[in-house]
């Protein structure tokens, strides 16, 4: 039903709108990417060295794209993540199901071939809960599933109270700096928490993933740190652990918040903050709805090591 062919940096406008108009729809939802234009935008904007050279489209007679899978990979974790694939089939298709899952297929086909996935022994997928397309594509190739994880936000009004409210965590929470022990804490930390990450310790308190660091210190150390980013609509937190020997008073909701604040500092207040949380981490759960995040969706993450 479609032709596929490598993307092109021209293809960029049309693969936005089409990635838009299927992330509306849970069954086609994709978790890597938001759901505006300008998430998705940014989100393509942001692979690196390019988008286009390491994507792959399902185009139809009039080579417009009708389906695309697009590839982002980091050679240092050795970790490939697969964005899609989105397939647009009408919706009175009479084997639309059929069609989806041949494009897919051929998408994925194309896509393992692209340069930036040479050397990469782990892949994920990750998609919507009641994306069931991609549940039974990426069984059919041998990805398993590897968890359910839960989307907290917290836009507009109940964000802006966190950003400015009274509570001072100014005298245990601060930006990371460069003291070299405090940084080798993070990593060291951050590993032990992490042992499955995909952005590196080093990467984590170098900034090489864009990342803003904050840290809690107290009279035995490092009691743990935070880390996120902003996107253009979000400030998103990324990475919270406390040491094992000091949860459960106060301090990891004390570094959301010292996190949330520099990154509106930094950057600027955006609608909404968000974070990602492994479904059955009651303890990141609490934490995060006690500062007044509330669930948004459920993703699912399928994993293929090859
Ligand atoms: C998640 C984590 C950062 C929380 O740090 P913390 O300093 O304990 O956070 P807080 O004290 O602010 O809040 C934790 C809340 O969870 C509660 N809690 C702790 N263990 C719990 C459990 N097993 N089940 C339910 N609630 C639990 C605490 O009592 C506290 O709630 P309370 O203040 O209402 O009593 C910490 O547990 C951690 O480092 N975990 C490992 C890394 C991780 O999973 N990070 C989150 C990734 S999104």
């Amino acid at each position: 039903m479609y032709a596929i062919r490598p993307a092109r940096p021209a293809d960029l406008p049309a693969v936005v709108a089409l990635v838009v108009r299927l992330q509306a729809d849970s069954a086609h939802h994709v978790g890597y990417h938001g759901v505006t234009q300008a998430q998705v935008a940014e989100e393509l904007g942001g692979f690196a060295p390019d988008w286009a050279s390491g994507a792959v489209l399902a185009v139809d007679g009039d080579d417009q794209p009708c389906g695309v899978l697009s590839v982002d990979a980091d050679p240092v974790v050795g970790r490939g993540w697969l964005h899609g694939p989105f397939v647009d089939v009408p919706a009175d298709h009479p084997a639309a199901r059929q069609c989806w899952h041949n494009a897919a297929d051929e998408l994925l086909e194309h896509a393992m071939a692209v340069p930036r996935l040479a050397g990469i022994g782990d892949l994920e997928l990750y998609g919507h809960r009641l994306n069931r397309r991609l549940g039974d594509f990426a069984a059919r190739h041998g990805f398993t599933t590897c968890g359910t994880s839960r989307v907290f936000t917290l836009t507009g009004d109940d964000l802006r109270p966190v950003l400015v409210s009274a509570v001072d965590d100014a005298d245990t929470t601060r930006p990371l700096g460069t003291d070299e022990e405090t940084r080798q804490r993070v990593i060291d930390l951050h590993e032990r928490c992490f042992p499955n990450r995909s952005v590196t310790g080093e990467q984590l308190v170098d900034g090489a993933r864009g990342h803003t660091v904050v840290v809690a210190t107290g009279a035995t150390g490092l009691l743990g740190y935070a880390a996120g980013f902003v996107q253009q609509e979000e400030l998103y937190v990324d990475y919270v652990a406390v040491d094992p020997e000091m949860r459960a008073a106060g301090t990891g909701r004390g570094l959301v918040r010292a996190l949330l604040r520099k990154l509106a500092a930094d950057h600027g207040v955006r609608p909404q903050a968000a974070a990602v949380i492994s479904l059955g981490n009651d303890a990141s759960e609490r934490m995060f709805t006690a500062l007044g995040f509330d669930l948004h969706l459920e993703l699912v993450g399928y994993r293929l090591t090859r």
